[in-house]
């Protein structure tokens, strides 16, 4: 798709276990539905996505890093990493693209271990508790924003160019 916005879909540790991993807290949804809905989604809005699954810490940071130049935007739910990880926090704020962090779940009326993201400050906005409709919340309120910025990949432009 030309000249369309693109996205780049990252999920976190034990994502990739959804629609067996405890159903009755994340539904029954696997994470091929949730990328085909988004699939769906992304025709309808006219952008393109990317997507990437890992449960090892260290390789979401490096497919992060390596979003600058290649996507517009990030929908990222970190899943337990949300908790711990500094290293995704400077991963997002050094891409420089705008990421809006996604959970199925609400986590904030969760344990008290879940209360806490060091991922979403960096981000533009959050989006939780809607189970799969999370992330078609969150990629509507990512394009919206996109748009209002200007033309595709405008942004890393201006970033390089320190503008
Ligand atoms: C999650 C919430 C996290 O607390 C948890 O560790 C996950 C999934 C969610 O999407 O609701 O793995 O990110």
């Amino acid at each position: 798709m030309a000249g369309a916005f693109k996205i780049l879909v990252v999920n976190g540790p034990n994502l990739g276990l959804l629609g067996r991993r405890e159903p009755e807290v994340y539904g029954r949804c696997t994470l091929a539905d949730i990328e085909s809905d988004l699939r769906q989604d992304a025709r309808r809005l006219g952008v393109s996505l990317l997507f990437f699954q890992s449960d090892v810490e260290g390789e979401l940071v490096r497919r992060i890093g390596q979003a600058a130049g290649e996507a517009d935007g990030i929908l990222l739910n970190p899943a337990a990493y949300t908790h711990t990880s500094i290293a995704l926090r400077d991963a997002v704020s050094a891409c420089g693209l705008p990421c809006v962090e996604v959970h199925l779940t609400n986590t904030a009326a969760r344990e008290e271990f879940r209360h806490r993201s060091y991922t979403a400050a960096v981000c533009i906005g959050w989006v939780a508790g809607f189970g799969a409709d999370s992330y078609r919340l969150a990629l509507e309120g990512l394009v919206r924003r996109l748009r209002a910025a200007g033309t595709p990949r405008a942004g890393i432009e201006k970033r390089r160019s320190g503008a």
